[in-house]
Formats: structure tokens, sequence, C-alpha cells
């Protein structure tokens, strides 16, 4: 494993040689947080988040998983990670923020969410209260976070795309996510119309193939929407992800020379060198939650409404 990282590392550091973005003083800015979403499910999401997330933290970066997908706890079990804790915990008072915080190859840190987002919902004021205050410490402690929401429209994954301003949408270039891609990026239009939206295109056949994709979506998004989106990258079709998820190790670090590994650390390093001074979410994490639970609120009640 150590040799994996050394690897990378010196992957990584060969590119930040050439991208000013990857030296030794970090520009001083507000933090970004960016929630990977998509519409239909299993086109690469979490995986993106981890190797992405990979890339970053071997520039310096201090990244922040946010497992937020309320499946299956998709992070840790990519990552073979067993976590004690989970947000839920958190929102039972149990633990605090801090405590929950698991330690992820190649420096990252992530937060499971198990079901916890749910129970966060219903989380007393008090609860909240020491919530917030535990993620106004972590803030400080991180450059980047990372939100893996999962796949759809539910009202928590809407609560999310809300509530930040930067989002990724992942797509695969089948039809149907590609539809359904759109659909997602429409509702953050119509939800959300300042967030910054940007679109990667995962198991593309080669660069021209996943352009042409992203061209599309933007084109439709102009034109019915009057929205930009922009394409922040594409990752090949690659036997080596299958590989590293079944032995539960990001792509990353155990094929660090792969084609989807090249792929991932343009795609950060892009994501890394865009000016998000317009769009860095400077109201913080507490802000970002207290908006998440206002919005998910929100949205479990319309849904409650709309079924009674
Ligand atoms: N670039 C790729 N090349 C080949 N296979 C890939 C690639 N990316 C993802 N896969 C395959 O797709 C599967 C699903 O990936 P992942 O779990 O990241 O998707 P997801 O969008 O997070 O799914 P979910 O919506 O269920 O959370 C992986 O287990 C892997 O087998
Ligand atoms: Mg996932």
């Amino acid at each position: 494993m150590i040799d994996q990282a050394q690897s990378l590392r010196k992957v990584v550091e060969d590119y930040g040689r050439q991208h000013s973005y990857m030296t030794d003083e970090l520009p001083v800015r507000p933090q970004r947080v960016i929630a990977v979403t998509s519409g239909k499910g299993g086109v690469g999401k979490s995986n993106l988040v981890i190797n992405m997330s990979i890339a970053l933290a071997s520039g310096g970066t201090r990244v922040l998983i946010v497992d937020a997908d309320l499946g299956l706890g998709n992070i840790d079990l990519l990552l073979g990670i067993t976590a004690r804790y989970t947000l839920e915990h958190v929102a039972t008072g149990e633990v605090s923020l801090q405590d929950i915080q698991v330690t992820g190859p190649g420096g990252i840190r992530i937060i499971p969410g198990g079901s916890g987002a749910q129970c966060l919902l219903r989380a007393s004021e008090e609860e909240r209260i020491a919530l917030m205050e535990s993620l106004e410490t972590l803030q400080y402690q991180t450059d980047f976070i990372i939100i893996d929401t999962g796949a759809g429209l539910s009202p928590n994954v809407l609560a999310f795309l809300t509530s930040v301003q930067e989002i990724i949408v992942v797509t695969t270039p089948e039809p149907t996510a590609v539809a359904d891609a759109y659909a997602t990026v429409k509702m953050i239009a119509y939800e959300n119309p300042g967030a910054s939206i940007m679109l990667v295109v995962n198991m593309a056949k080669d660069r021209k193939n996943a352009g042409d994709i992203a061209e599309n979506i933007s084109i439709v998004a102009k034109k019915f929407l009057a929205i930009d989106t922009s394409f922040l990258g594409f990752v090949p079709r690659d036997p080596m992800v299958v590989k590293a998820v079944t032995s539960q190790q990001p792509f990353l670090l155990a094929y660090p020379y792969s084609n989807a590994s090249k792929a991932i650390i343009r795609v950060a390093e892009k994501l890394a060198g865009c000016d998000q001074q317009a769009s860095s979410d400077t109201r913080g994490l507490a802000g970002l939650f207290a908006r998440i639970f206002h919005r998910a609120k929100h949205e479990l009640k319309k849904g409650s409404n709309e079924i009674g």
C-alpha cells in the first residue's frame, strides 16, 4: 500500500510541477463544498468521489468526503472500511462529528452516512446545535468537502443539491443515463439556479465520445433552461476500475498508471484549478447543514402532502 501511495504521489507531483495548484503553498480561500450526483444509479459517482478526493489530497489539499447516500453505505464498502459510528449516531447524540470521521487511504477523511441523514432530520433542536458546533470546528480543518449524494431526485438528494454552490452531475454515455442526467440538471436549474453545474462522463469510450455527450447536454440546457453547464472531464471505461472495486481499493492507488487514474487526475486538476471566486461557499459547513435541514424538511413535507 505504501508503495502504491508513493507512486501516486509521484504521479501527482509530476503534474503538480507543471500546474500551479499543486504548489507547497496552497492558496488561502474559502473552502469549497461540492455535491456529486447523478440521475441514474450505478454510473460511478462513489468511485469518482473517492479517487478524485485522493488525487486532490495527494496534492496537499485537505479533503473531507461526506457519504450522504442513504441507500447503501457505499463509500466505506468501496474502501473496505468498517465504520463503527455514522451520522446516525451523531444525530442521536451518542458521538460528535469529530468522532465518526474515518481516515481513508491517500489521506482522505470520510464522514460515513449510514442512515444518518434521515435521522438528522428528526434530531431535536439541542442535538442540532451540538452538531452545528462540531461542524464549525471541522470546517477549519478542510479545504474541500465532497458530498456523495446518491442517485435520483429523492427529498434527501434534493436537500443537498439545493444547498450547495457547486454540483458535479455524473453520467455515462448510455442514453438512459444521459436523459436522467438532464432531468437532474433541469431540477437544479429550477431549484438552485445560482449553482455551478459541472458534467463528468464516466465509462466513456474516449475524450471525443465524452465531449460529445457533455456538449449535447450543454446545448439542450442552454436552449431550454437558459443555463450554462461546464464539462469537467471524463473517465474512460477501464477494467482496472472493476478490478480495484472487487479488491475494495481505490483504483488510483491500486493502478496509478491506468487510463482511469490518468483521467481522474485530470478531473481533479481541473476541479482544483477552476476559479471559484464567485461560487465558493463562504457560509461554511454549519450554514450548509442548516440549509440542508431546512430544505429536507420542506421536501419531506411537500412529499407527504403530495402522497396525502
Ligand atoms: N470508469 C469505469 N470503468 C469501468 N467500470 C466502472 C467505471 N466506473 C464505475 N464502474 C463500475 O460501475 C460500478 C458502479 O460504480 P459506483 O459504485 O461508483 O457507482 P455509483 O454511481 O456510486 O452507484 P450508486 O448509484 O449505486 O451509488 C463499479 O462497481 C464498477 O464496476
Ligand atoms: Mg454510490
